[in-house]
C-alpha cells in the first residue's frame, strides 16, 4: 500500500524527520524559510496531509484553495490561532494540536520570564557583558523577591497548572481565574477567581496562559493593567496578541508595572522595539517549547495524530 503524502513545513528534529520518512512519503522544506502564502498553497495541492507549525498561516481563503485530498493539518503547537477552525470544519478539515508534552518547557520559560523581571535580569546580564560593571553598594540592582508573592495563573489549563507547581516551589501564594473551576485535586489550593478582574486586583505577578480567541485579542489593556496591584509584574509565554502593548509600554514606563518578562509579542519574529528600548524587561524570542526534548515530543505526537488518522481512528488531539 502507498504511504499518505505529507508536507513537513519546518525543519523538525532528525528523529522526528526519520520517523516521519518512514511512515509517509514525504516533502521537506529544504532550508526552513517560511512559506509564503503562495508557496504553502503549491506545496499543499499535492498531499494528504501537512504537518505545520505556528509560522504558517490557514486563514479561510488558504483554506478554501486547498485540495479535497488534503484531510488534515497536524500541528507542531499547541496553540491553533494560526488556524481557522471553523473555516476547517466548514471544509471538513480534521485539525490536531500537540497538548501536554510542551507544558514543563513552557512552565520553566515563565519562571525563567518571571525571575528575569523580577531580579533584573536583562539589565544585569547585559551590563556585565558590555563591560559597563563598574560600580557594587546594597542599594545597586536591587529588585522584587517572589518569595511569598501572590502568583496569578490566568487560564488554568495545562501549561498554567504547571507554572503554579513551579511557583508554588518559590513559595508563592496561586491564585488563578479559568472559564471553569478545577477539581480540588489539580486546583491544589489554588484560589479561584470568577472573574478576570478579580484575579487582577491580587496579582503580584500576572502570568497569562490562555488561548487566544477573537475574545482575548488585546485582553490585557490599559483598563485592566490598571487594576493591577502597583509594581505588578507581567509574564506572558502565551500569545502576543493578549496583551496591548502600547498599553503596556505606558504601564513599564510609569512604573504601574515594575516589569514584564516576555516570550511572545504581537509582530513575531521581531518583537515590538519600543517594549525593547525599555530597561525594565526580559526578553526572550518565542522559546517556550524550545527545548531538545520537548522539540521530539511535539514531532511525535503531531506524527501520532497523523498515525491515527490515516489508520481510521480519531487522533487523540483532534480540536476540530
Ligand atoms: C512553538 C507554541 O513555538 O505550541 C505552541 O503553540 O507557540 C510553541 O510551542 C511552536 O508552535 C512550534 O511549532
Amino acid at each position: 500500500m502507498s504511504k499518505p503524502s505529507l508536507i513537513i513545513t519546518r525543519r523538525l528534529t532528525d528523529a522526528v524527520l526519520e520517523r516521519a520518512a518512514r511512515d509517509y512519503d514525504v516533502k521537506l522544506n529544504a532550508d526552513d524559510h517560511v512559506f509564503s502564502r503562495e508557496e504553502l498553497l503549491e506545496h499543499c495541492q499535492s498531499v494528504d496531509a501537512v504537518l505545520p507549525c505556528h509560522s504558517e498561516r490557514f486563514d479561510a481563503d488558504v483554506l478554501a484553495q486547498l485540495p479535497d485530498r488534503l484531510k488534515i493539518i497536524a500541528n507542531h503547537s499547541v496553540g491553533t490561532d494560526h488556524v481557522d477552525l471553523k473555516a476547517a470544519k466548514t471544509r471538513g478539515i480534521v485539525v490536531t494540536n500537540t497538548p501536554d508534552v510542551l507544558s514543563d518547557a513552557t512552565a520553566e520559560i515563565a519562571m525563567l520570564c518571571m525571575l528575569g523581571a523580577a531580579r533584573r535580569g536583562a539589565e544585569g546580564n547585559r551590563m556585565v557583558r558590555e563591560g559597563k560593571w563598574n560600580f557594587w553598594s546594597p542599594a545597586f540592582m536591587v529588585g522584587r523577591q517572589v518569595t511569598g508573592k501572590r502568583f496569578a495563573v490566568l487560564g488554568m489549563g495545562r501549561v498554567g497548572q504547571v507554572a503554579a507547581e513551579r511557583a508554588r516551589g518559590f513559595g508563592m501564594e496561586i491564585h488563578y481565574h479559568n472559564r471553569r473551576r478545577l477539581p480540588a485535586e489539580l486546583e491544589k489550593g489554588a484560589i479561584f477567581h470568577d472573574s478576570v478582574e478579580s484575579l487582577l486586583a491580587v496579582a503580584d505577578v500576572l502570568s497569562l496562559h490562555c488561548p487566544t480567541t477573537p475574545e482575548s485579542i488585546d485582553l490585557i489593556n490599559a483598563e485592566r493593567l490598571a487594576l493591577l496591584p502597583d509594581g505588578a509584574i507581567l509574564v506572558n509565554t502565551a500569545r502576543g496578541a493578549l496583551v496591548d502593548e502600547r498599553a503596556l509600554v505606558e504601564a513599564l514606563k510609569s512604573g504601574k508595572l515594575f516589569a514584564a518578562g516576555l516570550d511572545v509579542f504581537k509582530d513575531e519574529p521581531g518583537g515590538n522595539p519600543e517594549i525593547a528600548a525599555l530597561d525594565n524587561v526580559f526578553l526572550l524570542p518565542h522559546i517556550g517549547s524550545a527545548t531538545f526534548e520537548t522539540r521530539d515530543a511535539m514531532g511525535y505526537r503531531a506524527l501520532d495524530n497523523l498515525d491515527a488518522f490515516f489508520a481510521g481512528r480519531e487522533p487523540t488531539d483532534r480540536v476540530t
